[in-house]
């Protein structure tokens, strides 16, 4: 029976093989944050020739880049990316996610949305049918904490203050629990609308390209299902 942590590892060195085929010598390559990720950084650290530089979504994803000699530029400069790498906290069979669990959900949606490929690289706990047992992270700037919780509280939720928790961008982060996510786009797009939200952590306007998912019998690459083809 393989760990949590071993099936991590077997999905981050998958998704070195699986992305390595659609980068050229001169490409940037977009890098999520988390646990998954820092595996995925270690196994793509031994194939620096092979990528130009990576463009970073948290201090975290840097640190451990840098320090293994990948080279990471601003976002500034870069138009697009082939792929872009990231975890998540939970994915359903439609590729939408909720991710944020490591406070990074805000620069990490900014560099998918210039990925032509967003790769999602899980272990098949977080595969769910329904999105919202994980408790959605959304980061506020912190004057409209308090707004922005009564107005998650309106559409069902309980929000609660991850305390002592600053973004890399200076924002706090609500965590909502209690929702049951059946339309996550149109859900994401509201709470985006509400002011003083700088993004919640549903990926659903924009969900993974594909998701490769980590299993006891090898790491199984998930495509959207479309509603037709799951029943
Ligand atoms: C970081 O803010 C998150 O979006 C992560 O991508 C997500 O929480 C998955 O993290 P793990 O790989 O540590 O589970």
């Amino acid at each position: 029976m393989l760990s949590q942590a071993e099936l991590k590892a077997n999905v981050a060195r998958a998704a070195v093989d699986y992305i390595l085929p659609l980068v050229q010598s001169d490409d940037i390559i977009g890098v999520g944050t988390g646990s998954t990720v820092d595996l995925f950084i270690d196994a793509l650290a031994e194939h620096r020739g092979r990528f130009r530089a990576a463009v970073s979504s948290s201090e975290r994803s840097t640190a451990r880049m840098t320090a293994l000699g990948i080279p990471v530029v601003d976002l500034n400069q870069v138009e697009s990316v082939p792929v872009y790498v990231d975890g998540a906290d939970e994915i359903d069979h439609g590729l939408n996610m909720i991710k944020g669990g490591g406070g990074a959900l805000t620069r990490e949606k900014i560099v998918a949305s210039v990925a032509r490929q967003f790769v999602c690289i899980v272990d098949e706990s977080k595969v769910v049918e329904t999105l919202g047992t994980f408790p959605l992270p959304v980061e506020v700037l912190p004057m409209a904490r308090q707004a922005v919780a009564r107005a998650l509280s309106e559409l069902g939720g309980t929000p609660a203050l991850r305390d002592g928790f600053i973004t890399d961008n200076g924002g706090q982060i609500l965590d909502i629990s209690g929702l049951s996510i059946r339309e996550p786009a149109i859900l994401e797009a509201r709470i985006n609308n509400i002011p003083g939200v700088v993004t919640c952590g549903l990926f659903a306007l924009s969900g993974a390209s594909v998701a490769l998912v980590s299993t006891q019998n090898g790491v199984k690459i998930m495509q959207a299902a479309t509603d037709a083809a799951r029943s």
